[in-house]
């Protein structure tokens, strides 16, 4: 013990030295962020200088922890061996290890015991909330709203950060156009402007201004790159992407987030044309590193470099350590390819020291910005647990968040908003009494059930008569391993009791849609139907009562065109997190007026995926000659059943007057546009005021609509606002097929409206 409390002095004595002779070296610098990374750099280097080889792998190396398991590993897997490395100092980091408690205790090993004591930055996947969930990251993106998005993530970072947590496993920025992947839940959908600005927002969120303080956590940007455009949307599968589709869809959100200040960066567990993206130097050495000048982090995806062998890249694991190094793969999550490989690779000389040092370095980095330096237990105060985490103000906000998630994609004959009282309501389907599903996948630190459900909370209007009877449930019991279509329940023993408790109702609410965990990772389906018997049980209750509302709760776009063509009010209502059935509940009764717009299409069979609205003209885009020899399917329409950016309120608005300051521009000039857009219903409301150009000639083939612009506009029934967007060489140009941005001359069209189908339109040369 003696010697061990010696090392910790050692370290310190050397970083305060260092510190000093550093700030007298640099008084002519001009600004305190210079000086600050220039002593973070100076105090790197001189740690470098105290590392052996094995210590600077051991910063590389990410062990799990002990508890909580978000990847193929046993619990508690290797224990032994990893308290043993800590105490060597050869683990930089470990993941899934929360609470004060346990961060105290794992930090503490490093250190108190390790040679040199560098301590621990420690990470988790911190995706929707943390104890108190907010709405899965999809619904969230279905709101538009950047300020509330990103104080939903502020408020999961002050919440993990209290847990000992200084690093999320967030954002995902994965475009996808494809909703059998499981993990479009956890992204911002099909849209790269719309990504790039929810990216940039919830980085902002999560690392706030200050990244030092103790309640903000580094950000991780993933998963880098084209895991969103797996084969079939089968996870971990194939991808294969021509380069337009990757400059211009896939990587322009994970450059928003760079720019934005994301300090760490995870590669993926696909491939990217035949390269895995964990041993790819081409995004991660010279697009990211490189180009985007990312001075951070890349962690690998949980044992993504050992998978290198598997996807036969790689010969063994000697071979896959080489090979992610090499590609700027800093830091090995879980395959301890790293720990056991990379000393004997630089020592035999197959892998060049300055590879290890500069990984070491961006680690250090990212320690010394978050302040682990200065007090490794920062983020350990038990106080401060206590008071934040599941803070009453936290709920206030995650509430906010869901109202403003859900969309309402129908409402006939204004079924809705459901009157406060007077009607008789059955509430029908196991999802409206479910606690646990609304909670969505990913949210590891909630407590199981922890959710409001639907029915508790439309049992808080009483003026009306509810009665609840779950009808079918959706799945076989209730896992986070369900993965398998079997699960899905053929029990309708339940469906007499809602037929009865229907045809008595003014009103039946139905929740269906997917258990929380059947979308996430490794949760693809390759149907999008209602799982289970829950289109019968629909079809079933229709058939007493056609006053349905149906409350969608699920992960991903559903083929719901029996509903559509049926069910006259359809509320999309994701899963919302730990307030959703309030949230669902005030949307119901019209105390909040929907406003959220999908982020992505919502085919109408599986046979249309992908689908979406940034699509490429095609040489024979319609019928115009009466045959069948254009771009179309023969047994339904090519039109998605929702459009991207689609959503209704209560009230209407009306667009009009779509003015610009010229019709002919130079490159460098400022396009400005106009519109005017009237509240012409009933109810104050909010809308999503959206902004769509055509590039109608590229030397690269342009999209039909690249959204460019969008605006919350809140209006007063009856109130007309006029509403400003600017265009510029930013937004009117794009990549080429090398990578370089362009901005080319021609005509190009713009829309302005409530959706990606949106009418108005101007045009304008740009010369
Ligand atoms: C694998 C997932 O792909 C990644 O998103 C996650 O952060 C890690 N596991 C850690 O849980």
């Amino acid at each position: 013990m003696k010697n061990l409390s010696k090392s910790v002095c050692y370290l310190t004595i050397i970083l305060l030295v260092v510190g000093c002779k550093n700030q007298t070296q640099n008084t002519t610098q001009n600004t305190t962020q210079n000086t600050t990374q220039n002593t973070i750099e100076y105090k790197i280097d001189s740690i470098l200088k105290l590392m052996t080889i094995e210590e600077k792998v051991g910063q590389m190396n990410q062990y799990n922890g002990f508890w909580d398991v978000t990847g193929p590993s046993p619990k508690g897997g290797d224990a032994e061996k990893k308290y043993e490395h800590l105490r060597k100092g050869w683990v930089g980091s470990m993941l899934n290890v929360r609470g004060v408690e346990n961060v105290k205790a794992v930090q503490k090993i490093v250190v108190e015991e390790s040679r040199l004591g560098i301590p621990l930055i420690i990470g988790f996947d911190v995706i929707h909330g943390y104890k108190t969930t907010s709405p899965i990251p999809l619904a969230e993106a279905a709101s538009w709203d950047l300020e509330a998005i990103k104080n939903s993530a502020r408020i999961a970072a002050i919440e993990a950060s209290a847990s000992g947590i200084n690093w999320t496993f967030a954002p995902m920025v994965d475009i996808s156009r494809d909703a059998r992947w499981g993990r479009v839940m956890e992204g911002a959908g099909e849209d790269p402007f719309l990504g790039s600005k929810i990216a940039e927002a919830r980085v902002k969120g999560f690392q706030g201004d200050d990244l030092s303080a103790p309640n903000t956590v580094a950000a991780c940007t993933k998963h880098f790159a084209g895991y969103g455009f797996s084969e079939a949307g089968r996870d971990y599968n194939t991808v294969d992407v021509g380069t337009s589709t990757l400059y211009n869809i896939i990587l322009p959100p994970f450059k928003a987030t760079v720019d934005a200040g994301a300090r760490t960066f995870m590669n993926s567990f696909n491939e990217l044309n035949g390269i895995p993206a964990t041993g790819n130097s081409f995004l991660q050495r010279d697009i990211l590193k490189g180009k985007w000048k990312f001075d951070g982090f890349v962690v690998s995806d949980w044992n993504s470099i050992g998978e290198m062998v598997v996807w036969g890249h790689a010969k063994d694991k000697k071979d896959a350590a080489k090979i992610a190094i090499t590609a700027g793969a800093d830091m090995d999550m879980e395959a301890h390819a790293y720990i056991k490989e990379l000393a004997t690779l630089v020592k035999n000389g197959d892998v060049d020291q300055d590879l290890l040092d500069d990984a070491v370095r961006r680690i250090l980095r990212v320690k010394f910005e978050l302040g682990l330096f200065d007090n490794p237990y920062k983020y350990c105060d038990e106080a401060r647990e206590k008071e934040a985490i599941g803070n009453p103000k936290h709920h206030e906000a995650v509430l906010d968040m869901a109202k403003k998630s859900i969309v309402l994609l129908k409402n006939e004959n204004n079924l809705l908003p459901l009157k406060k009282e007077g009607q008789k309501i059955a509430l029908i389907g196991a999802l409206a009494a479910d606690k646990n599903s609304p909670l969505g996948s990913w949210r590891i630190a909630a407590e199981n059930n922890s959710a409001v459900s639907v029915l508790e909370g439309m049992q808080q209007y009483t003026g009306n008569k509810l009665v609840y009877k779950k009808g079918a449930d959706v799945t076989i019991g209730e896992s986070v391993f369900l993965y398998d279509a079997k699960i899905n329940t053929t029990d309708k023993s339940g469906f007499n009791e809602a037929i009865i408790a229907a045809k008595k109702a003014d009103i039946v609410v139905m929740v269906l849609g997917e258990n929380g965990f059947q979308t996430g990772e490794a949760r693809s389906r390759s149907n999008l139907n209602l799982p289970g018997v829950q289109q019968e049980l629909l079809e079933e209750v229709y058939k007493v009562n056609k006053n349905i509302v149906l409350v969608l709760n699920n992960g991903r776009p559903l083929t719901i065109t029996w509903a559509n063509e049926h069910i006259p009010a359809i509320v999309e209502a994701w899963q919302l997190g730990t307030e959703t059935g309030n949230a669902v509940a005030q949307v119901l009764y019209g105390d909040y007026n929907p406003s959220g717009k999908l982020p992505m299409s919502f085919p109408r069979n599986v046979g249309q995926v992908p689908i979406y609205y940034n699509y490429k003209n095609t040489g024979r885009p319609a019928d115009i000659d009466g045959n069948v020899f254009w771009s179309h399917y023969t047994d339904v329409e090519k039109t998605p059943l929702y459009p991207f950016g689609y959503g209704l309120s209560y009230t209407t608005f009306k667009y009009d007057n779509l003015e610009m300051n010229n019709t002919s521009f130079s490159i460098n000039d400022e396009i400005k546009i106009s519109v005017d857009i009237t509240n012409t219903g009933k109810y104050d409301g909010k809308e999503v005021a959206q902004l769509y150009i055509r590039d109608l000639i590229g030397s690269i083939t342009r999209p039909v609509r690249e959204l460019k612009g969008f605006e919350l506009v809140d209006l007063k029934a009856g109130e007309t606002k006029t509403v400003n967007f600017t265009l510029n060489k930013e937004t009117l140009g794009f990549y080429n097929n090398t990578g370089e941005f362009i901005v080319e001359p021609g005509g190009f069209k713009v829309f302005v409206g409530g959706s990606s189908t949106a009418i108005l339109e101007a045009d304008f040369e740009l010369k």
